[in-house]
């Protein structure tokens, strides 16, 4: 399991050298530098009020959703990534920024130990995250410990079905199942990042699981949280299939005459107060 993801964490560190520097326009860098906010329309309508709240934010890449969140009036913000070029490019962005924020370099699975037993308000834990994780009921469990009694968890990410296609020949064909066993992960390679960026990845293997949503629904209930609410959304934040068009800033959706399938979804869990 280590060496899935010391694989993935080197592709993931290529990534955020990439993304930090990012001249493509995919990452609001300017704009969260100056105070504003890189989070889209749907998230920040879904995630609810998060003035005077304390949120760690999982799988945090370089730390702009997380200085966002800061600037959308959180009272403490902190970002955990097992990638040290990302934790290192969130540090540089806050200090640009002028934004206090705690920056936190470990894995997902070890956020309870290296967090101190810390709790939150809120974890939010956005787009692109679910999917590098071997083990769901485990992060769900880690979720859960880093909840505060009545604290949240946001969760918005690729929708699995979505995951079980590819796109060919301008629609889509049914190529991988809807479960991936833990030891068996789906190995993929590519030779640049998702971003349009031409500089070439070094490290280009990468491992991924695809969790069932009732996988991710039960393990949360098991971990001990209620849902408050379980959304499947039409729109995603990158083109997973060539076919895709561009339908806002940052929003993909599925080109007329394909049949509709979820791209995301997104839930709202509470700890119990
Ligand atoms: C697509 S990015 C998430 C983007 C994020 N939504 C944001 O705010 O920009 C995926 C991130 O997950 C991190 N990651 C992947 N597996 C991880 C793990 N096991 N523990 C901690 N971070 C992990 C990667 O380093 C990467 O920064």
């Amino acid at each position: 399991m280590t060496d899935y993801l010391e694989t993935n964490r080197l592709n993931w560190d290529d990534r955020a050298e990439l993304h930090a520097t990012d001249m493509t326009g995919r990452y609001p860098i300017a704009r969260v530098l100056s105070g504003g906010s890189s989070l889209h329309a749907l998230e920040a309508g879904e995630i609810g009020d998060v003035t005077g709240k304390d949120i760690v934010h999982l799988q945090c890449h370089i730390g702009l959703d997380t200085l966002s969140l800061k600037h959308l009036g959180a009272l403490s913000v902190t970002g955990l990534d097992f990638s040290p070029n990302a934790i290192s490019a969130a540090r540089d962005f806050a200090g640009r920024a002028g934004t206090q924020a705690t920056f936190v370099e470990a894995s997902v699975y070890d956020a309870v130990a290296v967090l101190e037993r810390q709790t939150y308000d809120m974890v939010f834990v956005t787009w692109g995250a679910i999917h590098w994780l071997p083990d769901i009921r485990r992060w769900a469990q880690v979720v859960a410990r880093l909840l505060r009694p009545g604290g949240r968890l946001y969760l918005l990410d690729g929708h699995p079905q979505m995951f079980q296609y590819e796109g060919v020949d301008g629609g889509l064909s049914l190529a991988y199942g809807w479960r991936t066993p833990a030891d068996a992960p789906l190995l993929f390679e590519e030779g640049h990042t998702y971003t349009g960026d031409p500089r070439p990845l070094t490290h280009r293997r990468m491992y991924e699981w695809f969790h069932p949503l009732s996988d991710i629904v039960n393990a949360l209930v098991q971990a001990g949280l209620r849902l408050d609410f379980l959304n499947e959304h039409e729109i995603l934040t990158w083109r997973h299939y060539p076919g895709m068009i561009e339908t806002g800033e940052d929003q993909f959706e599925l080109g007329p005459g394909l049949p509709r399938i979820p791209l995301s979804f997104s839930i709202g869990a509470r700890r119990p107060a």
